[in-house]
């Protein structure tokens, strides 16, 4: 059976992670997720330290098993957020759009561990450094804020250089996504687009129908010039998005026309107005399952494919 470092770094069954998301990664799916064998990872995205708390204790009742909380350091509560985290100790932390070095030894004191998201191989070993004890190295396929890396080319080069556990996460979305990243040294992948096509996910039907429908080119990326790149499926709030860039409005102008936006797509359901956060492989999600489906199937899938590769090669350690 698939066991790795991963999982016994954190008590679970499957080396499957649900990325932490902003408005989307609440109590329901992250209890699913966790519930089935995996990771679930609560998003505190901008959310006040409150509504954290209330997630882990909601996310408490339905499960028993070990989930994280993902940080957002670029929110205005984060400081708050990690106060929660600290009291509540929770089994992981990850942490998104920042620099979480700092942070490191107050999560290490609490027993908490600490997984930041990675886009480069140079904050990867500067927070090894500091204590991380596993990192998921993100490519550039993913939805939400990205880096310049695909994750083909950049998770090898994160796990030839960092000594802790490794986690794939960009463009992952099935049993051959999973083997993939195993091949490459990974011990595990994250997800975020699947898992948004969840039934127990609280993303608006229509968004979630958004995705279902998206072809291959369906995203694109908005708010370069910000300094926070972002993948959403391409709509005509993205393109009002590259117009305002066009204009040369400061930075602060551009983070004031995005604000609410998230929420408007993801929760609102407005495929207009709204960003509509989605990874490039949106294109080949087709339905939407059950949490237990998806960490099933996948499983499965990658057995059977580590099997016949297995197979392929005499079966005998020839490989
Ligand atoms: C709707 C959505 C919201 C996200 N919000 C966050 C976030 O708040 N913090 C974070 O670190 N990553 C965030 N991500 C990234 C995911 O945690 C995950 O790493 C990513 O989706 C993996 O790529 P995939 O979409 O190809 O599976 C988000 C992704 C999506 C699709």
């Amino acid at each position: 059976m698939l066991k790795t470092a991963i999982c016994d770094l954190f008590g679970i069954k499957y080396p499957i992670i649900q990325g932490g998301m902003a408005h989307v990664a609440t109590a329901e799916l992250v209890a699913a997720v966790s519930d089935a064998g995996g990771l679930g990872i609560i998003g505190t995205g901008s959310a006040e330290a409150g509504w954290a708390r209330e997630q882990i204790h909601l996310t408490r009742k339905q499960t028993d098993k070990p989930f994280g909380v993902n940080i957002l350091l670029i929110s205005p509560f984060a400081e708050q957020v990690i106060d929660v985290v600290l009291e509540e100790k929770v089994t992981v932390v990850t942490t998104g759009a920042g620099n979480p070095g700092p942070y490191i030894p107050r999560f290490k004191e609490a027993g908490i561990k600490v997984m930041p998201v990675v886009a480069s191989v140079a904050l990867g070993r500067r927070l090894e450094r500091a204590g991380a004890d596993a990192f998921v190295a993100e490519g550039m396929e993913s939805g939400g804020e990205i880096g310049q890396i695909t994750t083909m080319a950049l998770v090898p080069q994160v796990i030839d250089k960092v000594t802790v556990p490794v986690v794939a996460a960009g463009g992952i979305a099935d049993g051959r996504g999973l083997a993939a990243a195993l091949v490459l040294g990974a011990q595990g992948v994250q997800m975020g687009t699947r898992f948004v096509c969840s039934e127990e996910c609280v993303a608006h039907p229509d968004y979630k129908q958004a995705i279902i429908d998206a072809s291959d080119r369906a995203t694109a990326i908005s708010g370069q010039s910000t300094g926070y790149p972002m993948r959403a499926l391409e709509n005509k709030l993205v393109h009002d998005f590259w117009e305002k860039e066009k204009t040369g409005i400061s930075v602060e102008e551009l983070m004031e026309f995005g604000m609410g936006k998230v929420r408007l797509g993801l929760i609102e359901g407005d495929l207009e107005n709204g960003t509509l956060l989605a990874g490039q492989i949106a294109g080949m999600i087709k339905e939407v399952k059950s949490v237990k489906v998806i960490i099933e199937e996948m499983i499965a899938e990658a057995e059977a494919i580590i099997a016949q590769l297995h197979n392929a090669m005499g079966g005998s350690g020839r490989g």
